[in-house]
């Protein structure tokens, strides 16, 4: 197995942490996958890959609304790039991290993978709609076979507190911003809005432990490996079908770590849909995957990641 990292969002030490926990060193190659040169001389000396899982990507929804160039750049070069380097050296299978922010603000909830793909509310889900087309239509032109997982919101940390999300800055997303006030590198935690139409006025996302949502990975990959699917391009949602809000995580935090982290309650972000969550039950059929971990064990692990990475 081998990692291509950037290093954006993550460190170098993540080689040694797959290590402690699994056993396996993977190799590490530290480059931009935007670079056309490195990427296509890194798939010629390994044409032997059977398949690749592409997470590489930014993934903020309210920062790709400040920096949309950034997005489409990076999250697009790069995925022409891999799948340039894949298809010149024959490796068939693509595993694609795809995103809930595809189906905008769904007409219907639960949402499931047969809903309309509606007009991205930020240029963070629009990359993600046009990657999916770009991967769809280079499946129709090549011998290459993808599976899209949709993912809803990843959070939590692995529960060895060895590994686990590393926003370099001002976190951009809901969790590590609460660790962080907990553990008093933020002063105040800013609740984008408590007007929209939900039961406390604040916003729903359909939140699933990153460990679920890793297994599903597993999954899709040994599902391509062994010639168990049913099209060449393959979509699948990967959340829990359960939707909390942004009160609801606080809450389930202040349970968890019995800290009532500072809060303050402003206007809405630019980007943000107003509830989304899934209907997982053909991933859970088709996949013989469902997510397994409940609000409190996610906040639980991402709080233990914190304190881990900060000493405390
Ligand atoms: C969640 C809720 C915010 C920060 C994420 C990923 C994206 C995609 C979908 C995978 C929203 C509110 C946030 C804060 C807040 N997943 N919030 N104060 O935007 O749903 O997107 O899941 O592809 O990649 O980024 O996640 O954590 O930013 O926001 O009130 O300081 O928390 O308004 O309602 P989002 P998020």
């Amino acid at each position: 197995m081998v990692i291509v990292d950037a290093l954006f969002n993550s460190n170098a030490e993540i080689a040694d942490k797959i290590e402690l926990i699994t056993g396996i060193r993977p190799k590490l190659e530290i480059f931009d996958l935007c670079d056309a040169d490195k990427s296509a001389d890194f798939f010629r000396r390994h044409n032997d890959l059977k398949g690749v899982i592409h997470f590489a990507a930014h993934k903020a929804v309210g920062e790709s609304v400040e920096k949309p160039l950034m997005y489409y750049r990076n999250n697009l070069v790069s995925l022409i790039n891999i799948l340039e380097g894949m298809t010149d050296n024959d490796i068939p299978n693509i595993v694609f991290s795809s995103s809930c922010t595809v189906y905008g603000q769904p007409d219907e909830l639960p949402v499931s993978e047969k809903a309309p793909i509606k007009k991205a509310e930020s240029p963070y889900g629009n990359t993600k709609q046009i990657s999916e087309e770009i991967i769809s239509d280079t499946i129709l032109a090549t011998e290459l076979r993808g599976i899209a997982l949709r993912y809803f919101n990843p959070i939590g940390a692995h529960e060895s507190a060895l590994i686990g999300e590393l926003p370099i800055g001002v976190p951009n997303n809901l969790v590590p911003f609460i660790t962080q006030t907990a553990i008093g590198i933020r002063e105040q935690i800013r609740v984008f809005g408590d007007d929209y139409n939900t039961p406390d006025g604040t916003a729903i996302r359909d939140y699933i432990h990153v460990v679920d949502l890793a297994k599903a990975h597993v999954v899709a990959i040994d599902r391509m490996i062994n010639g168990k699917m049913k099209k060449d391009f393959e979509v699948f949602n990967l959340g829990t079908g359960i939707g909390y809000s942004v009160l609801d995580v606080i809450r389930a935090f202040e349970r968890v770590s019995g800290m009532k982290p500072n809060y303050k309650i402003v206007g809405r972000r630019e980007g943000d849909v107003e509830k989304v969550w899934a209907n997982p039950d053909f991933s859970n059929r088709e996949l013989g995957w469902k997510a397994e971990q409940g609000l409190d064990e996610m906040v639980a692990s991402a709080w233990k990641w914190e304190q881990a990475i900060r000493k405390k």
